[in-house]
């Protein structure tokens, strides 16, 4: 798996943020630091935001029923989501292929931080009139643990614009209840938030699930995709998805993704979403 080919292409945007960021961190003072970094990322996401919704008007405009869906879902999500636009039409889109396919099972995320990916599987699945399908979506809801050597080549954890520390990318369960449950008005009966670390959560709670339609792994790290995957890989219904919200991004989940694949011998292709994730079918 290691010579698929598959390499990580940095958006203009994102080099110059490559350039840049490293530059600030080196000069400033910490927190000053992290006020700038956080005002540029917060700027970086509005101003996604509005480039959005000229393709929203577009498509409003041109395109078909399920891009005028695509493109509603996606603007609506993207202050909830670190993917960004490209992440959340991929979980639309492989939702919309379990929906048309006729996948049983259920819609599981391992790393929800704020919930937008996992609040796209949740909408998609109702707004395609999909069938009836229970949500979990597990995370520690405190942010990322430490890498672990699996992590690494050449000292470093992957292509990123700033180090992901103990507790980055953290979103509480009390922001991903109020999105769910007040904004999006999602039935508590069918979705579950499972708080706590993979490595004591998933195996305890794989029996409850049962079949699954998509498992969409976005924890980074090699362990915090390597467990779910060898937990909950057999539940996945064949002609059901896998998709892996780091590969490109993280050394430690490719690692653990390409192992996966290798030691099972599965055969499938690895399908990229256009910004540095894949996803792949689950062979009948
Ligand atoms: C990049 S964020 C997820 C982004 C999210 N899907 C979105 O739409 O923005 C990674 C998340 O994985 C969680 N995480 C990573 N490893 C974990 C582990 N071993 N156990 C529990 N949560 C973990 C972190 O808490 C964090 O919220």
């Amino acid at each position: 798996m290691k010579d698929n080919n598959l390499n990580y292409q940095p958006t203009l945007m994102g080099k110059t943020a490559r350039t840049i960021i490293p530059v600030l961190q080196k000069f400033l003072p910490r927190n000053i630091f992290k006020f700038v970094y956080d005002a540029l990322y917060n700027s970086y996401k509005n101003l996604l935001r509005w480039s959005y919704f000229f393709r929203y008007i577009f498509y409003l405009l041109s395109g078909s029923k399920k891009q005028r869906l695509k493109v509603k879902l996606t603007l609506k999500l993207l202050p909830y989501t670190m993917g960004g636009r490209k992440a959340l039409e991929n979980a639309f889109d492989v939702t919309a292929l379990v929906e048309s396919n006729n996948i049983e099972g259920a819609l599981v995320e391992c790393g929800v931080a704020e919930g937008g990916t996992a609040a796209m599987l949740s909408l998609a699945n109702k707004a395609l009139n999909g069938k009836k399908r229970v949500k979990w979506f597990f995370d520690s809801y405190e942010g990322l643990p430490e890498p672990t050597k699996d992590d690494y080549e050449m000292g470093k954890t992957g292509h990123f614009i700033r180090p992901l520390p103990k507790g980055a990318c953290l979103g509480t369960i009390e922001q991903v209840r109020k999105l769910m449950f007040n904004k999006l008005e999602l039935p508590e009966s069918e979705v579950n938030l499972v708080k706590g670390w993979f490595q004591d959560t998933v195996p305890i709670t794989k029996s409850k699930i049962g079949q699954i339609a998509i498992l969409r792994l976005d924890g980074d790290w090699y362990e915090s995709t390597k467990i779910p995957l060898e937990n909950l890989y057999n539940q996945i219904s064949g002609g059901g998805y896998v998709i892996i919200d780091d590969y490109l991004t993280c050394f430690g989940s490719r690692k653990a993704v390409d192992e996966f694949i290798n030691n099972h011998k599965i055969k499938t292709t690895l399908n990229l979403d256009g910004r540095g994730g894949v996803w792949f079918e689950k062979p009948l």
